[in-house]
């Protein structure tokens, strides 16, 4: 069964738009992370960015505290955050490059060229007892490094096939990269997870990729929930979810 990982982040964007750095402000990523458990989702997804502009230090120890599924805490390679999640510890870590101009993780983490620091790192994780999963583009070369830095998953970055989903051609040259690279790293031993900006409408037709485990899916979600509610838009992705063949 494919599982869904809700990416709360953009609740407490909207929280630090008016509460800025202030603790107790609304909405609550945890209440409403709860909601998304009740709903069915199978794990939650959090970004602790360097700048903090969204997902803040005491969410993460709520969220470890009070979800009942699975935190998968992303995170850029910084020092400090290694040794927040090293303290905080979630089930699982996803490494993301992240720049402060970006309005959301854009490109996949460069593995290849920063393999001797992404092993260090996954080994520190994986002697805590939490698993590591990369985020990456659908690339060969960074499928073998991921597989190389001895990484339990990776997370196929979604992104440029859900931009070009309206424009045929490119769309399929975008499935077929991500077919590919589901199907490389499973020969690799990899585990798959993918995400970022799937949304009601392109997820049907990345039922083509194999070898899926978990999406993570944020942004539509979040949206739509203003509209129908946060159980209502998780219970519509999951049915959506449930069509998977793998
Ligand atoms: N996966 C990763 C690694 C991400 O950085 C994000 C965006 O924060 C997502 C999934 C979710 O993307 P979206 O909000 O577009 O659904």
């Amino acid at each position: 069964m494919l599982k869904l990982g809700v990416n709360i982040d953009h609740v407490a964007t909207l929280r630090e738009a008016r509460y800025r750095g202030v603790a107790g402000g609304e909405p609550d990523p945890v209440a409403a992370a709860l909601l998304c458990e009740a709903a069915g989702a199978q794990g939650i997804t959090a970004h602790l960015r360097e700048d903090r502009r969204h997902i803040q230090d005491r969410d993460v120890r709520e969220l470890r505290k009070s979800i009942r599924t699975r935190l998968n805490l992303e995170m850029a390679l910084a020092p400090e955050i290694v040794a927040l999640a090293l303290e905080i510890r979630p089930a699982i870590v996803c490494l993301v490059p992240e720049r402060r101009l970006e309005v959301t993780t854009e490109g996949g983490l460069e593995v290849a060229g920063n393999l001797a620091t992404v092993t260090e790192t996954r080994q520190k994780m994986n002697d805590a007892g939490i698993d590591v999963s990369l985020f990456i583009t659908p690339d060969p070369v960074q499928i073998t490094a991921a597989a190389r830095s001895g990484a339990q998953f990776i997370e196929l970055h979604t992104g440029a096939y859900a931009e070009h989903f309206d424009q045929k051609d490119a769309r399929n040259r975008e499935l077929n990269r991500l077919v590919e690279g589901a199907k490389q790293a499973h020969d690799l031993g990899l585990r798959v997870n993918a995400g970022h900006g799937l949304n009601y409408v392109n997820l049907p037709v990345l039922h083509v990729v194999p070898h899926l485990e978990e999406l993570n899916i944020g942004h539509s979600l979040i949206s739509r929930s203003m509209v129908t509610g946060l159980g209502t838009a998780v219970r519509e992705m999951l049915a959506l979810l449930a069509g998977y063949p793998g």
